[in-house]
């Protein structure tokens, strides 16, 4: 799995043990003690960095990561990403993470056309500024239960929509980590779609990892370009639309309760403008 476990003393295997704490340590999979162990010992290829780690109490530091590892790694990543945000709502979503967090974590594996498609296209511009994050979607995805939802009426919401997106809940009542009227996940949307006006019980955070995207809350409300990084707080009830740019909308969502009352569409006259729209990068 790594160069953590070339030969001791094969050429250059030093460096590249080292090269290979730094990923770990970036994925915060490793502590700085260990990072700095692998430093030292990248000076000389022959140098066994086993010693020194068990002299700060690490044993095997290449244990690989589990399913449920992986998720659970996510869900701190997230929390970590979400703490980083003011606004309504934040505090809520994690007060609820944090209730449920530490659960038994089930794994359903379930792959998705839209996430295969569009994924990599997200991740790509959210490494550059937020890389752990962006690595620990990438390492859970292919244990996450991806999910094109299927609840709406096909004609009210269209089928940009209904063919062009999936969520995977990581806590919730039928999250990897089981919550009861509460859902944390990951939502990803493809490039130009639009996620008609619509409204819903759920009081709901987005957090977007991505962007340019449009949003409205209402019809007949002028649409607002947000760039990444901007929350959204909708609460019970408030109508809102999505309008995805360039870049697929990829972002974490929180429901603080009602999760079970599902999603009304509130038609409007311009979708066919708004779905012809291009937004600019
Ligand atoms: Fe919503």
């Amino acid at each position: 799995m790594s160069n953590l476990s070339l030969p001791l003393g094969a050429k250059g295997s030093g460096r590249a043990r080292y090269a290979a704490a730094m990923d770990l340590y970036q994925q915060g999979r490793i502590s700085p003690a260990v990072l700095e162990v692998y430093r030292i010992a990248s000076a000389r290829d022959g140098q066994d960095p086993a010693p020194m780690l068990a002299e700060i109490g690490v044993g095997t530091v290449m244990a690989p990561a589990s399913a449920a590892d992986q998720v659970d790694r996510l869900i701190d990543a997230a929390d970590r990403y979400i703490a980083t945000l003011s606004g309504r709502g934040v505090a809520e979503v994690r007060a609820g993470l944090n209730l449920w967090r530490g659960g038994e974590v089930h794994v359903t594996p379930k792959a998705n056309a839209v996430v295969n498609q569009h994924l990599a296209a997200a991740l790509a511009p959210l490494r550059a500024t937020h890389l752990a994050l962006a690595q620990s979607i990438e390492a859970a995805t292919p244990y996450l239960t991806w999910i094109t939802y299927d609840g709406y009426p096909p004609d009210e919401i269209g089928a940009d929509f209904a063919q062009g997106h999936a969520y995977a809940s990581l806590i919730g009542e039928a999250g990897n980590i089981l919550a009861r009227d509460y859902d944390l996940g990951i939502f990803l949307i493809a490039p130009h779609v639009l996620y008609r006006d619509h409204h819903h019980a759920a009081p709901e955070l987005y957090a977007p990892l991505t962007g340019p995207h449009g949003w409205r809350f209402g019809p007949k409300t002028p649409l607002i370009v947000k760039r990444a990084h901007h929350p959204v707080w909708n609460d019970a009830h408030r109508p809102h639309m999505t309008k995805v740019g360039p870049t697929p909308f990829l972002a974490l969502f929180g429901w603080i309760s009602d999760v079970t009352q599902v999603a009304q569409v509130i038609p409007s006259p311009d979708w066919p403008a708004l779905e012809a729209l291009r937004l600019d990068p």
